[in-house]
């Protein structure tokens, strides 16, 4: 048995939790192996709505077990709502989540770091979510960090309070009263406080050491699928550095965030939408600031899951899609969102790019300073609702040529239309 992967190729919030719900029937064990609360992940079904931050997408499937891999950090705050709004919709988490010892825990000082940092970037900012994603994986990789597995050593509170010492030490440089800032609504002592309430919540879930798990359950034959967080354009390798997220988001970080060996990956699910959309700082050639913007905004609803945010809206970006391709391996695409292109009647899509006064499909180095020109093909639009359960062949003729059309310039087929948020509204087409 292989790890099939499910990732998202463009600047994250691509559907990449509805799809791993419809996927999930299919697999015995759904896995996050990187990221963290940053993550918002939407899934509808029976007129109900979740958004997860931390716990894989497989969560409404009883017989699935969820893992959340030693590639994630956790923050027991957010977590811990996590699980109580998943417990109001009527869904237990006791038997099938289970958490990594080596995943790292996400401290009330990373985010009070996290707001600082940004803070004094000023118009230079990330557009970070603020979840304390970047103080804690950089805790991570300067060997400082504090793991899941460490909740139950004796030595927890005493190495908590050294970190929170050092954090604070870099804090007070910023000349901020960190007492009075806010995080999801509560002054930094309360927020502290519930934090450390939290952990509780964490110490309960059931702990593993999860490269063995996953491996043992391969050997034994169990279906695996590995979901990941952000996108391929926020990698940060590959993305458009420094308007990055702070891990592997490609599918290389599925064998260092779950201990997956490189021979063990089968296929390799591409989600992207229709269009693109990006939250946050940082280059987006096909960025629209005009009424085509504003309508895909609006009619896709593009809104952070995680912060609320509107979300920067532009058209489809072929040497972009084929960039994460090639990264990531992809086997099979996925086009989300179609619908939201219903009301038009022209459709654009760059297939190169210009800069420095030449055409090319490669993305600059200098892909943050540069300016690139987005070289557009014009498409006519289907202009009508899609019917949701309809079969793939009775789609209008224009869209069908939309996806024929992408499968020509990139190479790999699309198996999978979406057509709207709710589970149901998924068309299949056969590769
Ligand atoms: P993720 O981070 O990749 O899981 O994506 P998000 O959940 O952050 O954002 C995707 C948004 O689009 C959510 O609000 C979904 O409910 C919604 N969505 C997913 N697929 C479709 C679709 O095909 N059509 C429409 N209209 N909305 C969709
Ligand atoms: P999902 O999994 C969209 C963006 C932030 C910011 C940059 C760095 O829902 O697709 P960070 O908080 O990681 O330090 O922010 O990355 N970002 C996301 N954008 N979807 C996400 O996750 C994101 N997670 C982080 O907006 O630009
Ligand atoms: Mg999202």
């Amino acid at each position: 048995m292989k790890v099939d992967v499910l990732l998202g190729l463009q600047w994250g919030d691509e559907g990449k939790g509805k799809i791993v719900d419809v996927l999930t029937p299919k697999y015995d064990i759904i896995a996050r192996f990187q990221g963290g609360p940053n993550a918002g992940h939407t899934i509808e079904f029976d007129g109900k709505k979740f958004v997860l931050h931390t716990i894989p997408s497989g969560i409404f499937n009883q017989k699935t077990i969820n893992v959340i891999g030693n590639g994630v950090i956790i923050d027991p705050f957010v977590l811990k709502k996590e699980i109580a709004r998943l417990n109001d919709g009527g869904i237990d988490v006791s038997e099938n989540l289970l958490v990594s010892r080596k995943a790292h825990l996400i401290l009330p000082t990373h985010r009070l770091l996290d707001a600082v940092s940004e803070h004094a970037k000023g118009k230079d900012k990330i557009g970070s979510t603020l979840k304390g994603i970047s103080p804690a994986y950089t805790d991570k990789i300067s060997r400082n960090g504090m793991r899941i597995g460490d909740l139950e050593s004796d030595q927890f509170e005493k190495r908590y309070l050294q970190a929170r010492e050092r954090h604070l030490k870099t804090i007070r440089q910023f000349e901020v009263d960190y007492r009075e800032m806010e995080f999801d609504g509560l002054r930094f002592p309360e927020y502290e406080t519930a934090w450390l309430e939290a952990l509780d919540a964490l110490r309960k879930l059931k702990k593993v050491n999860s490269e063995y798990y996953l491996n043992n359950a391969l050997n034994e034959g169990k279906s695996i699928l590995a979901e990941g967080a952000q996108g391929t354009l926020l990698d940060i390798d590959f993305g458009s550095y420094p308007f990055v997220t702070s891990s592997n988001t490609i599918t290389a970080g599925v064998c260092s965030g779950l201990g997956i060996a490189p021979s063990k990956v089968g296929k390799v699910y591409g989600i992207f939408k229709a269009y693109c959309t990006r939250v946050g700082s940082g280059p987006f050639p096909t960025e629209l600031m005009d009424e085509d913007g504003n309508l895909l905004r609006d009619k896709g609803n593009e809104y952070g899951s995680t912060t609320g945010r509107p979300r920067r809206c532009g058209w489809l970006d072929l040497p972009a899609l084929k960039y994460a391709i090639m990264l990531n391996g992809v086997t099979e695409l996925m086009m989300m969102k179609a619908d939201v292109l219903n009301s038009f009647n022209e459709l654009k899509v760059a297939v190169n790019y210009r800069y420095n006064g030449n055409l090319s499909e490669e993305i600059p180095y200098e892909s943050v300073t540069l300016d690139i020109d987005p070289v557009l093909e014009t498409m006519t639009g289907w202009n009508k609702e899609v019917v949701a359960s309809e079969a793939y062949d009775k789609l209008p003729a224009e869209l069908k040529d939309y996806v024929s059309y992408i499968e020509n310039k990139v190479g790999v087929p699309i198996t999978i239309v979406s057509v709207g948020p709710d589970r149901t509204e998924t068309i299949f087409k056969k590769a």
